[in-house]
């Protein structure tokens, strides 16, 4: 059983903040135990007088004081950092990483030992502490490591864990997806104007229809097609609107999408060579 009792942040951006709220709020670790470091410093000062952590401008000090090292700084900084890690992480360490797209074998080949890594694909919902994120474990980590990462991740949200080899495809569903969910509101929002609804009255329509459509799914336990079949009555309004999506074939450009976004992703971790 590892013992992990402090918590390093390297970078202390949104995505920070927002574990920073739910880790501390389900007392998984006592803000005492929390050391965020970025180079920032008005940020550092908003944090620290915020919830009380502790804070450095110097990196390599929060990763010799933590017994989790958090990476939480952009994928394009990420090699700088682990740069300046190289030599002070050990195998009692681990290392948790939120950056997009970037595997855990590009984080070991910076560290010399072997240091336990997690790979995390989070989401834009985890501001407000309702994440959708996957875990993957790297070479060095075991299952230990990866249930300690999940539960702490669990402070924002959902999490489900998948081998590596998924985290993009994964990330084309949860990570991307936000993205599919505002721009489907946007649209709704354009066809309600279209046929004579006020663009407030369109919005809040469209956002509540959404949110009680998504509490059926997670309450009931029936599957998205027999619900949709209950508003589906014959020769209705709804089948003629889903006849038109189906004329469109949704379905189909819904595939090519998420392809697409795998595609890149693979492309982008391709491109990334030490
Ligand atoms: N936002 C999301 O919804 C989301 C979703 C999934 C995954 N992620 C991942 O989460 C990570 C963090 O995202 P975020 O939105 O929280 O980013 P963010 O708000 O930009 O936070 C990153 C912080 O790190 C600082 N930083 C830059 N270089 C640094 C260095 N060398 N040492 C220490 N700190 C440094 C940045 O300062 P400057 O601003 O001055 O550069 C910033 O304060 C990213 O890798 C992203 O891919 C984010």
């Amino acid at each position: 059983m590892y013992d992990f009792n402090t918590l390093g942040f390297i970078g202390a951006g949104n995505m920070c903040e927002a574990l920073l709220v739910g880790i501390i709020s389900s007392d998984f670790f006592q803000a005492e135990n929390i050391i965020l470091s970025d180079i920032r410093e008005d940020r550092l000062k908003y944090l620290k007088e915020k919830y009380n952590v502790k804070t450095s401008i110097d990196n390599r000090e929060t990763v010799k004081a933590s017994d989790i090292v958090f990476l939480s700084v952009k994928p394009q900084d990420i090699a700088t950092v682990l740069s300046e890690m190289e030599g002070i992480l050990n195998p009692n360490q681990m290392v948790i990483s939120i950056a997009v797209g970037i595997p855990t074998y590009f984080i070991e080949s910076y560290i010399k030992e072997e240091v336990p890594v997690i790979r995390v694909m989070p989401n834009t919902p985890a501001l407000f502490q309702s994440a959708m994120s996957v875990l993957s474990k790297g070479k060095y980590a075991n299952d230990e490591h990866l249930n300690f990462a999940k539960r702490l991740l669990s402070c924002v949200g959902e999490v489900d864990i998948l081998p590596e080899k998924l985290q993009n495809a994964a990330a084309a569903i949860n990570g991307c997806g936000p993205a599919y969910f505002f721009h489907f509101i946007e649209s709704l929002v354009d066809a309600g104007i279209s046929v004579g609804l006020s663009k407030d009255i369109a919005y809040k329509l469209a956002v509540q229809t959404m949110e009680g459509s998504v509490k059926m799914l997670k309450e009931s336990d029936r599957s998205p097609t027999e619900l949709r079949r209950m508003v589906t009555s014959p020769g209705g309004t709804t089948i003629a609107a889903l006849e038109q999506l189906e004329k469109g074939a949704i379905r189909f450009f819904i595939i090519k999408a998420i392809k697409a976004a795998t595609n890149r992703a693979e492309e982008l971790s391709q491109k990334l060579n030490k």
